[in-house]
């Protein structure tokens, strides 16, 4: 989206703050997954976590401070926003607006291509794009780590789409102090050897889901008796995925995404009462994604908090793997993405 208000307008000398800011941000998809917080409140997870940064579903949001208004006002995609999602968005302007010692509401709008609360982590790139307008908005000078610290307050996995490419989400320390762990826990680039990668997107329901993934993950932690069996093993699985994605060896990165994302929904399953957002278009695909990779060809399924699926494969495999995927997803809709950039601000022209 090409944005007609400049980042930069008046700048108020005594705060250092522009004043207006405008960001993007792309969604991540995780292929270790963060699933169960040790701190809600600070938004801190319970295993580290590995994600791509998507090249579609961009998240564009302007921030503008307002000195004469009483409350911030919120729009997603022009319409107002209400309830938690307001709530939310509120609650993380108030936390910019401590760190930066300034009072004013804002004047937040968002557009969001990605379908909102389907599983497609609509929440990473608004937040991640959120964190970026309103900090330069409130003058709040911040690198691209207290960018992915501050992104994480609004939504964890936002904390992953302030980089680009591949990014691991570190946990932190379990202990210590809520400040050391506050600090530790951020997203940075994952190096990658020779790898081509594509994550072929179906889409089998955009519609938003029953139970959001913060309600989810926290009855999984507190009632699922797989969890903490789970959580163990997550710390494996991504010690062997960085090897291999060093390697370039995208059989073994697809082979433990797979089974660590099915492991997370069987936390689900387990949970008391059962959260389960795979559907029968779900398992067509996952069934689909087996014969693909029987007809020889390495593609890989991860599910998050929703029933759609993506797949992992060569971006060489890419069309194959999709006009498969169409085949499997009934009345859904395919898309290829490949690794896409980190959150910036746009500048004045909306580039
Ligand atoms: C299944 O980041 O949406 O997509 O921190 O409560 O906002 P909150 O949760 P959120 O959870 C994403 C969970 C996941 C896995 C992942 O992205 O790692």
């Amino acid at each position: 989206m090409r944005s007609e208000h400049p980042a930069t307008l008046a700048a108020a000398p005594e705060q250092g703050a522009t004043e207006e800011a405008t960001a993007v941000a792309h969604p991540n998809i995780a292929l270790i997954k963060y699933w169960g917080k040790r701190d809600e409140d600070l938004v801190l997870p319970r295993v580290d976590s590995l994600s791509m940064t998507l090249d579609v579903f961009p998240t564009t949001t302007r921030v503008r401070l307002r000195a004469d208004a009483a409350h911030d006002q919120v729009t997603l995609n022009g319409a107002p926003a209400r309830g938690e999602a307001l709530r939310r968005v509120v609650a993380f302007l108030d936390l910019v607006r401590e760190r930066a010692g300034r009072a004013h509401r804002a004047v937040v709008d968002s557009e969001n291509t990605v379908p909102t609360g389907a599983g497609l982590a609509s929440s990473a790139s608004g937040f991640a794009a959120l964190a970026v307008a309103a900090a330069a908005a409130y003058g709040l000078d911040l690198d691209a780590t207290a960018l992915s610290r501050l992104a994480r307050r609004g939504s964890g996995s936002a904390s992953r789409s302030v980089f680009g490419g591949f990014a691991v989400w570190h946990a932190g320390p379990a202990r210590g102090t809520a400040q050391e762990a506050d600090l530790a826990s951020h997203a940075e680039p994952v190096p990658t050897g020779d790898l081509d990668p594509a994550l072929v997107v179906a889409v089998l329901d955009a519609g938003p889901k029953e139970v959001s993934s913060r309600t989810a993950m926290r009855r999984t932690v507190d009632t699922s008796p797989l969890y903490e069996s789970w959580a163990a093993s997550s710390g494996a699985d991504l010690a062997e995925m960085r090897a291999a994605l060093l390697a370039g060896d995208i059989e073994t990165v697809g082979e433990v995404a797979e089974r660590n994302a099915l492991g997370m929904h069987a936390t689900m399953l387990a949970a008391r009462p059962a959260v389960r957002y795979m559907t029968p278009a779900t398992l067509a695909v996952l069934d689909r994604v087996l014969r693909i990779r029987r007809d020889g060809v390495p593609a890989y399924a991860t599910m998050d908090a929703g029933p759609n699926v993506k797949v992992l494969c060569r971006r060489a495999d890419a069309g194959q793997v999709a006009a498969a995927l169409w085949e499997a997803a009934a009345d859904g809709t395919v898309l290829v993405a490949g690794p896409g950039p980190g959150a910036r601000l746009l500048g004045g022209d909306g580039r």
